[in-house]
């Protein structure tokens, strides 16, 4: 197998070789790597359920769309106002960000004919393509916006007047500023008048530019050469104001993120990796060398990955920089995927921002090396730096040198950053690993927001948007992360494109092609019990016992913040202890005999098990119980056995507080309909009434009862008794209440046979809302096979591999132990080259394999013949290059075919076409 670990390979600063080799192989190779991740990830992989699933139809979210118009994926809050402004296909709105629904202004931005006409002409989609897609809208000042269009493939730019909302009509050129194609990725940001963008130059898209766009001065822009930038998909750019280093006379930086071809890695297909890159906001270009161009553009690897399992994601999809008033405890935060989609896995990885500025001040360079014919690597530069620290900004120490502006560099400094653009030290990770992982979702959108929990510590609270419209909700603890919600914010399964985060309406806004959402940041009244309100670990929720409501703290004045109830490692025993609901109190359900009926549990918590008990007895499917929609009960063809008390259970684990919480959530009392004993229905009329009773009780204890569904109607309707082999289904499901939970019980046993997959779905549906679908977890009886038949060709494969000895040392040993070959099979070439591949004909390998072994040098030759797969470099030995024996013994001792050095040199390739004899 082959067995490269492209983890450590990009964790490990530069010191690592991807041999190139037959695609038939490599593809193999790194399937099984794959396939092995799969597994592993699937089976050590960390957990991340949301606790909650909140439903489109379940909440009142405020949604925005105009009929006819699509695409709005371009939001910009306004900091002053109340308002929210979107682009969208020709068309942009301002909204109110208090509400989104208020529409207060709109304008449209048009194509003219000839520029359709044009646009088509050049085979693009009339319909789609030859629209004007607003791209672009930033606020200039407070009375004007700066608003860019893709204008059917000729970008244009123009001011948007707020007084009266309306553009100026004289567009200028907005090439390098806004993408020619509306699928392309780019991004922009305004810094004092200033447009900086990422974003393509032409027409095919094929010229990428990091670019700056002001009135005053000509545009600036980066070196057209894939050094700089390689086939990149922008994702964000921000800028980071020097407050702390203005003493040093630092200057301000423009960061941007995107995702590019690895010119550094060589790979059997293109290599994603993900960059951070930056530019000064005062560079002013060259004065001969980089004229208007970026003196100051440096870029660095990204790093997201999980070392212990090998695994990679490279493709960032998007970042937010959580700023703090002090710059050294600002962190950045990115969603990445892997390039290999199909693993279906999110991860969410933080950086701190000192990190950042390190790579970029003090990080080495990488170096374009040639090596033998034409052929280019990146290596690390080891040579002499020019002194003025290439691509640095100007700053006090810089001025004292006479060097003003970057127009008074040295030439040497900018020959050498425009030949030198990329750094070889990674930006890692806090910590070393992604924050957070996710399963089966692919994350596009990211916000954060830092809350400070009642017992004041402050949290970061991650929202991450999906490409199915929904949005996930996770607070970071010191050393794992919770995931508290996931919030179906599109009615349909679209992805979210973006995602913006405002503290001062406590709202997230999304903005998808059919329309834009507001969504709060928490929806604490929906936990019905103090139970669910503390173990939902919220930082935004409380329990307030006076209310016996789960509230915003923010909506709670600080004085009071004493009475509320809040565990951030969801310690549930916080809660008062309220007395259990009694016996008499449980829900009468009358059967007749041999019909079925359906006991409905609703169970807000994915992390929670159901359990159902009968007469005190724990259930199982065995016992000829069903569970329906996971946690509702069905009881088939009621006999007079099956009658009595039925009590439905929710045993949830808190793993912070290392405590399990059970409550009950409902209970039933069960009985058979017989007309002909007259002495039951007595009994029964009796019960009910003293479930009246109880019923207004609650009412007089002041409970809010219009939040919480309230428990059914306490009169036994004849429609609770129905013909035989029609299932009941109650109309209404009881609730979690308060007055419901008893001590938990030490006696509760779970199961196995009643653990079903969590569902965010009603009780009451035996079928799933297709519109929920896809707010499942779990197909784990599916993927399990399927990993399990992947598991079996990966071992089939391995085991054919380590028979025809494709496979290094521990393969070889155990082959010649079983096949009582008399080859060692460790030898130290082999250990130094464990990571080769091999290839060679069998006939070959038998003489090999038979090879005396008194004779160390010829052994060696032999084996280096044997590892030869005509393609490679041998990474690790140092040994140079070994012929294959196509070529003839003639090359069996012509070693070192070209001036590679193991050792000094990091990168390792070859030129599969060639014969080097
Ligand atoms: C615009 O929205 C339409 C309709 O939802 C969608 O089909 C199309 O792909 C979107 N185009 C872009 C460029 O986002
Ligand atoms: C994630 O995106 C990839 C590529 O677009 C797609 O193949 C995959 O099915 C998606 N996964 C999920 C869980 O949506
Ligand atoms: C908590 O409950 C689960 C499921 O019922 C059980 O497997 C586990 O052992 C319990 N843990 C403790 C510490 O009681």
């Amino acid at each position: 197998m082959y067995q490269y670990s492209l983890a450590d390979a990009m964790t490990d600063k530069g010191n690592f070789t991807i041999p190139k080799t037959s695609e038939s192989n490599m593809g193999f190779g790194v399937l099984g790597v794959f396939l092995g991740l799969l597994l592993e990830v699937s089976t050590h992989g960390p957990l991340t359920v949301p606790r909650t699933s909140w439903r489109h139809q379940d909440l009142d979210l405020m949604e925005f769309s105009e009929p006819g118009i699509f695409n709005y994926s371009t939001l910009l809050l306004s900091e002053k106002s109340d308002a929210l402004y979107v682009g969208a296909r020709e068309a942009i709105f301002q909204l109110s960000k208090k509400n989104v629904t208020v529409r207060n202004n709109k304008v449209q931005w048009k194509v003219a004919e000839t520029p359709v006409s044009m646009c088509a002409l050049k085979g693009k989609s009339k319909e789609k393509d030859c629209l004007n897609y607003i791209r672009v809208l930033q606020a200039v000042n407070d009375e004007r916006l700066y608003v860019c269009g893709t204008h059917a493939f000729q970008p244009l730019c123009d001011y948007l007047n707020l007084t009266d909302f309306s553009l100026t009509g004289r567009p200028e050129d907005g090439r390098g500023k806004c993408s020619f194609d509306p699928s392309q990725s780019f991004t922009t940001v305004m810094v004092d008048g200033e447009l900086y963008s990422g974003t393509s130059y032409n027409f095919l898209g094929s010229e990428p530019i990091i670019s700056r766009y002001s009135p005053s001065h000509s545009l600036l822009r980066t070196e057209y050469s894939t050094s700089w930038l390689n086939e990149p998909s922008f994702v964000y750019a921000d800028v980071i104001k020097e407050g702390r280093n203005a003493a040093s006379g630092e200057d301000d930086k423009i960061y941007f993120f995107f995702t590019e071809v690895s010119v550094e890695y060589e790979f059997f297909g293109k290599l994603l990796i993900p960059r951070v890159a930056r530019v000064c906001k005062g560079d002013l270009g060259g004065q001969r060398t980089l004229q208007k161009k970026w003196t100051s553009f440096l870029k660095a690897k990204l790093v997201c990955s999980m070392p212990e399992l090998n695994f990679v994601f490279n493709v960032v999809h998007d970042i937010f920089i959580l700023k703090e008033s002090d710059s050294r405890d600002t962190v950045i935060y990115g969603v990445f995927t892997s390039q290999w989609g199909n693993v279906g896995l999110s991860a969410v990885c933080a950086y701190k921002m000192t990190d950042v500025e390190d790579a970029f001040s003090k990080g080495k360079y990488m170096q374009k090396a040639t090596v033998e014919h034409a052929h280019t690597k990146w290596v690390r530069y080891n040579g002499i730096i020019p002194t003025q620290r290439p691509g640095a900004c100007i700053n006090n120490q810089m001025r004292h040198q006479n060097i003003n502006s970057s127009l008074n560099l040295p030439d040497k400094t900018l020959q050498f950053v425009k030949d030198h653009p990329l750094l070889e030290d990674p930006v890692l990770p806090i910590g070393n690993r992604p924050r957070l992982i996710t399963r089966d979702v692919n994350y596009t959108q990211i916000a954060v927001e830092r809350v400070r929990a009642l017992d004041g510590n402050v949290y970061d609270v991650v929202f991450t948007a999906t490409d199915k419209g929904i949005l996930h909700k996770s607070v970071v603890f010191e050393d794992n992360v919770h995931l508290v919600e996931e919030v179906q914010l599109l009615k349909t399964s679209e992805s979210i494109k973006t995602l913006l985060l405002s503290s001062e309406t406590r709202s997230l806004y999304a903005g998808s092609d059919s329309g834009v959402v507001q969504s709060p940041t928490a929806f604490c009244s929906r936990y019905l019990s103090c139970e669910d309100c503390v173990l939902a670990r919220d930082p935004y929720c409380a329990w307030s016992h006076r209310n016996a409501t789960c509230v915003n703290t923010l909506d709670v004045p600080r004085p009071q913040h004493g009475t509320l109830i809040q565990s951030m490692n969801g310690d549930a025993d916080k809660c008062p202890r309220v007395p259990g609901l009694p016996v008499k109190d449980y829900q009468q359900v009358t059967v007749k005999p041999g019909s079925s009926v359906e006991l409905p549990c609703l169970v807000q918590s994915n992390l929670a098990q159901v359990m159902w008990k009968s007469n005190g007895l724990i259930l199982t499917e065995a016992s000829g119980f069903h569970l329906i929609g996971d946690s509702s009960l069905l009881i088939y063809s009621v006999a007079s056995v099956d009658q009595g008390n039925y009590e439905c259970w929710s045993v949830e684990w808190a793993p912070a507080a290392k405590k399990n919480f059970s409550r009950l959530l409902a209970g039933y009392a069960v009985s058979l309909e017989l007309p002909t004993r007259a002495p039951d229905q007595v009994g029964q009329v009796t019960t009910i009434l003293g479930r009246e009773d109880a019923a207004s009780t609650h009412a007089a204890e002041g409970n809010d009862n219009t939040e919480r569904a309230p428990l059914t109607p306490a009169i036994a309707p004849p429609s609770y008794t129905a013909p035989a082999s029609v299932s009941i289904l109650l109309t209404s499901p009881p609730q979690t209440d308060p007055s419901l939970t008893p001590p938990p019980s030490s006696t509760i046993k779970f199961h196995p046979k009643l653990h079903h997959p969590p569902s965010p779905n009603g009780p009451l549906s035996e079928t799933k809302a297709p519109a929920a679908e896809y707010l499942q977890h779990n197909n784990s009886i599916a993927l399990l096979f399927l990993f399990l038949l992947f598991f079996l060709l990966f071992l089939c494969a391995l085991a054919y591999n380590c028979y025809m000895q494709y496979l290094p040392a521990p393969c070889m040993r155990m082959r010649a132990a079983l096949l009582g070959s008399h080859k060692s099979a460790s030898q130290p070439e082999y250990r130094a080259c464990e990571a080769g591949l091999m290839e060679a004909p069998a006939a070959d390998k038998i003489n090999m394999t038979e090879a005396p072994t008194q004779n160390g040098s010829q052994t060696s030759q032999n084996l280096r013949a044997l590892r030869d797969t005509g393609y490679e470099t041998e990474p690790e030995c140092g040994n140079g290059r070994v012929t294959s024996h196509n070529y003839g013994d003639n090359c069996a001792h012509q070693e070192k075919p070209f001036d590679v050095d193991c050792d000094s040199q990091s990168i390792q390739f070859a030129d599969a076409d060639e014969p080097y004899c």
